[in-house]
């Protein structure tokens, strides 16, 4: 295990479109498990692929509850429900955080790490965190979707980390 870079702001690859992932090999496995271990290391909720440079449709989400850590590999969106306002943030926007809509309810079809389909409901932080992510995997950024006025840029030395 390893803990990869996280790509920023700047970085062309976080506006890319993902690919499916047409088979789950070992390459694949050790990448989920080091996006796992970086996410924990910079304690997000979540992380995309493309976020530590690999264009590959594979998500993973831990919000520290008793599900436990949520790997989804090839998510599709198969429902939403209603809206929710959010504050929001991503790894890849470290001092920026604004108010964004998310649906209320997500549910999703996916492949586990065995590659057996799932299907997963989430609502509320669980439904946002899906949505964020998946946003990742078609080249977009929380950051182009902010609701006018709610943006605020935290300076370094404020973050506490
Ligand atoms: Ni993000």
């Amino acid at each position: 295990m390893a803990i990869r870079t996280i790509r920023q702001e700047e970085d062309e690859i976080l506006r890319k479109k993902a690919r499916e992932v047409d088979c789950i090999d070992e390459k694949i496995k050790t990448l989920i498990d080091d996006m796992v271990e970086t996410m924990h290391k910079y304690d997000g909720l979540g992380l995309a692929a493309p976020q530590v440079g690999v264009l590959k449709r594979i998500v993973v989400i831990d919000l520290y509850d008793d599900k436990g850590v949520i790997v989804l590999i090839n998510p599709v969106i198969k429902k939403e429900k209603g809206v929710q306002v959010v504050e929001e943030g991503c790894l890849s926007f470290p001092n920026k955080f604004a108010k964004v809509e998310r649906p209320e309810q997500i549910t999703i079809e996916a492949l586990n790490i065995n590659g057996e389909k799932i299907k997963l409901t989430g609502k509320g932080l669980l439904a946002q965190a899906i949505a964020h992510e998946i946003d990742h995997l078609n080249g977009e950024v929380f950051i182009d979707k902010i609701l006018p006025g709610t943006l605020e840029i935290v300076k370094q030395e404020e973050q506490g980390k």
